[in-house]
């Protein structure tokens, strides 16, 4: 193990290493489905929905390499192949047929809460576990999908 992960329980480092893995995967499918609808959005507010879309994908992705380079400073191995993503991913399948503004807001913000929900529990199981790096690490990436979920979100106010 790494020098500099010297005090940090075997247990702690597995429940962190499963943790970053699983939530890797949701983000990784949740990152597929904002490009979906980036691609596919039409109507109303088109530009700005287009434009929020990529936004928020950036934003997203730039969690999920921290958490797949945490994964490899816990000595294990990140999971992120289309077929794992597939297999292991807690979000809903996203429907492949839509093109109105709206529901693709609706969709990708039921993902996006379902995601942030699923951090919120995961930083508290690996800071129960001891890694309160990990716990760190997905802190960050719940705010940013509790700020994209609102930007997103404010879209579909009446
Ligand atoms: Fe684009």
């Amino acid at each position: 193990m790494p020098v500099n992960l010297e005090g940090l329980t075997d247990n702690a480092r597995k429940t962190a290493i499963d943790e970053l893995n699983a939530r890797l995967a949701d983000g990784l499918a949740l990152a597929l489905a904002i490009k979906q609808a980036h691609w596919n959005v039409k109507g109303r507010n088109f530009i700005a929905i287009h434009e929020l879309f990529d936004t928020v994908r950036a934003n997203l992705d730039a969690h999920l390499d921290e958490f797949a380079e945490r994964v490899q400073q816990l000595d294990g191995t990140a999971r992120g192949t289309a077929e794992i993503v597939a297999e292991t991913s807690a979000l809903e399948p996203y429907p492949a047929n839509l093109t109105a503004t709206e529901d693709h807001l609706r969709e990708i913000c039921s993902r996006m809460r379902a995601h942030g929900a699923n951090l919120r529990k995961g930083i508290d199981t690996v800071g129960d576990a001891g890694d309160e790096a990990t716990a760190d690490i997905l802190t960050a990436a719940s705010r940013t999908a509790d700020k994209d979920l609102w930007f997103m979100e404010s879209h579909l106010e009446a």
